[in-house]
């Protein structure tokens, strides 16, 4: 018996990363899948993977910046599966690392789009299903700034703290309706997010400890995915308004030992590959 039988889960942005890893944490639980990112060579291939290891799963192409796309994802669940019980909100994206005013517009806007609207769109398809039947499972992902300030991120930090705040209110609105509606905090995991991104021209000397922040911190996307498997499971029926966080100082705790086993024993570090590529200011 897994946690999961019989339910259908769709998840956004995941093709890799956190949102994959809980994928195939949900598809071993006895989940139904629908996976979905921008890429549809990137679906088929998660799909594939999917299937490959014992699960059940469709896909579909699905920008979360589009109103219309996320609502096509929707019905698409409900071709393939007949229902949705799970919407995980999990697709995400940040500027270069740097100033506020050295990223454009444009850029500022496709964080605004995907982590702000797309979680809105997708809240809203999802309970416009959940809230007739009087269950299911909305899961929003939150991230650094979502408890404050965070400078040199500030438009994903204050899109987080966005998500943060509406998803506490959705939950206050529909509580008692029998839907659970959850903020999710993964932590720091080693993805693409973190390991591959841009940082204005002259900043890169803020990111010197960073490295190393991920090799004690960072946690393979199969360990936020356990939380999520719980947060989605009947373990959390009844409730609503949880922020779930895969993050704990235990976490902190057992990252520090490592790190200093590994100095008292000499070994060398073994830092994740981090490619930061430097890009001139652009407003
Ligand atoms: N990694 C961390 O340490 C960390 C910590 C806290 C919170 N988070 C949050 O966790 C979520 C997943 O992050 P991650 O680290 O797994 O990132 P990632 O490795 O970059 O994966 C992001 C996923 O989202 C998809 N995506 C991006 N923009 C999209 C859009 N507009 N519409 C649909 N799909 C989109 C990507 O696929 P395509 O590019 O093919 O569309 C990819 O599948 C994000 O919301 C992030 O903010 C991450």
């Amino acid at each position: 018996m897994g946690a999961l039988d019989g339910k259908v889960a769709v998840i956004t942005g995941s093709t890799r990363g956190i949102g994959l890893g809980i994928a195939e944490a949900y598809a071993r639980e006895g989940a139904e899948l629908v996976i979905s990112s921008r890429s549809p060579a990137a679906v088929n291939e998660a799909v594939k993977r999917l299937r490959e290891a014992g699960g059940k799963a469709a896909g579909l192409a699905c920008d979360v910046a589009q109103q219309e796309q996320v609502s096509a994802l929707a019905d698409f669940a409900v071709q393939s599966f007949g229902k949705v019980d799970i919407w995980f909100n999990n697709a995400g994206l940040e500027t270069a690392y740097g100033p506020t005013m050295s990223y454009s517009a444009e850029d500022f806007n496709r964080v605004v789009q995907t982590n702000i609207m797309g979680v809105y769109y997708g809240s809203q398809v999802a309970l416009q299903r959940f809230l007739p039947r009087r269950a299911g499972k909305l899961i929003n992902m939150v991230g650094r700034g979502y408890q404050g300030p965070v400078p040199y991120q500030n438009a994903y930090a204050a899109s987080k703290a966005w998500v943060f705040s509406f998803t506490r209110s959705l939950a206050q609105e529909y509580a008692g309706s029998g839907v659970g509606i959850f903020n999710f905090s993964p932590g720091l995991v080693v993805t693409d997010m973190v390991t591959r991104f841009d940082v204005i021209e002259g900043h890169e000397h803020r990111l010197k400890v960073f490295p190393a922040v991920v090799r004690i911190l960072g946690r393979k996307p199969d360990y936020p995915a356990l939380k999520a498997v719980w947060a989605a499971s009947s373990a959390t029926d009844g409730k609503t308004g949880l922020l779930i966080n895969s993050f704990s100082y235990r976490v902190a705790l057992e990252g520090l030992m490592r790190e200093a086993m590994r100095l008292l024993t000499r070994r060398p570090a073994e830092t994740p590959e981090i490619h930061m590529r430097s890009i001139p200011p652009v407003a």
